[in-house]
């Protein structure tokens, strides 16, 4: 497929964004350093770097907002949020910039102080957007998803003694009540949300609305369960449903495939 104008447009957008946080910084540190020896060539200078970081961040703000017109699967508030800082860094940096060539130096810096934590927020919940929540949840410090960012790819089994690996030992030990805490309140007695249980064998084998067996016993990688809860945080079919549902983990993910491979002992 051919990339469109506008697409490439907004691409550009995640190069150039690192320009104005680069300029914001050396902007700031420079004004500082002004700030302690005051001189005309100081003066100059900054008043040269303020424009350049206008222009990157007048750049970055404006292929941002053709890139969010195309994005689709993003989180409908940090993206918003996402673009009204960006277009905020943006007018930020030209009245910082105005202010400087005018010899206001208060305001200049000001309005660069300023700059810099919005270019810092409109750059942490951009990050959210392209990683995932993941980048919050680590100064959080409690999601365990950011395994998923060491290990993207390769799902490690979870050790086993081989006394748990008995298929029944395993469903009553994790499987059951992993089901219980993250899908059952939907997905049971309660609501049978998308048509799904997941309370049974029979049910979960039976599948929901979509005519999908949830599990393949023996096949995980044609069980809609296991494919559901695999994808990434945002996407509209990650299962647990909900904004603030926490995902599974790598491990429970792992568990769960293995569990379906050696048949799906529900006892
Ligand atoms: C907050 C409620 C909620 C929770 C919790 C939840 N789900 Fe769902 N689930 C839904 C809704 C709503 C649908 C129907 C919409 C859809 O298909 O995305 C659905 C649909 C599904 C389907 C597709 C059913 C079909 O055949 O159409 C599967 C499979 C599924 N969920 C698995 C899970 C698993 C596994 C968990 C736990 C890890 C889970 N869900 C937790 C709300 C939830």
């Amino acid at each position: 497929m051919d990339a469109t104008w506008t697409e490439r447009l907004g691409n550009l957008h995640l190069a150039i964004l690192h320009l104005p946080i680069g300029f914001v910084f050396a902007a700031a540190l420079l004004e500082l350093w002004l700030w302690r020896r005051p001189s005309a060539e100081g003066r100059w200078l900054a008043g040269r770097l303020l424009g350049a970081t206008a222009v990157a961040t007048l750049l970055a703000a404006a292929t941002g907002l053709v890139l969010a017109g195309n994005a689709a699967g993003h989180d409908a508030d940090t993206l918003s949020l996402h673009r009204w800082l960006g277009v905020g860094c943006a007018a930020l940096a030209i009245t910082a910039w105005w202010a400087r060539m005018r010899g206001a130096d208060g305001w200049a810096r000001g309005m660069l102080a300023a700059l810099a934590v919005a270019v810092t927020a409109a750059g942490h919940a951009g990050a959210t957007l392209t990683h995932g929540p993941a980048v919050t949840a680590w100064w959080r410090g409690g999601d365990q998803r950011l395994e998923d960012i060491a290990a993207p790819a390769a799902p490690t089994p979870t050790a086993q003694t081989p006394a748990a690996s008995v298929a029944g030992d395993v469903f009553v030990k994790e499987i059951q009540p992993l089901l219980v805490a993250s899908c059952v309140d939907c997905h049971g007695p309660k609501r049978a949300r998308g048509g799904l249980r997941l309370d049974s064998r029979d049910a979960a084998v039976a599948g929901g609305k979509s005519g999908q067996p949830a599990i393949v016993p023996g096949a995980p990688e044609r069980s809609e369960l296991l494919r559901r809860v695999k994808l990434p945080a945002g996407h509209d079919d990650v299962m647990p449903a909900g904004k603030d549902a926490r995902l599974l983990t790598v491990a429970e993910i792992a568990a769960l495939e293995q569990w379906i491979a050696d048949g799906a002992v529900w006892r």
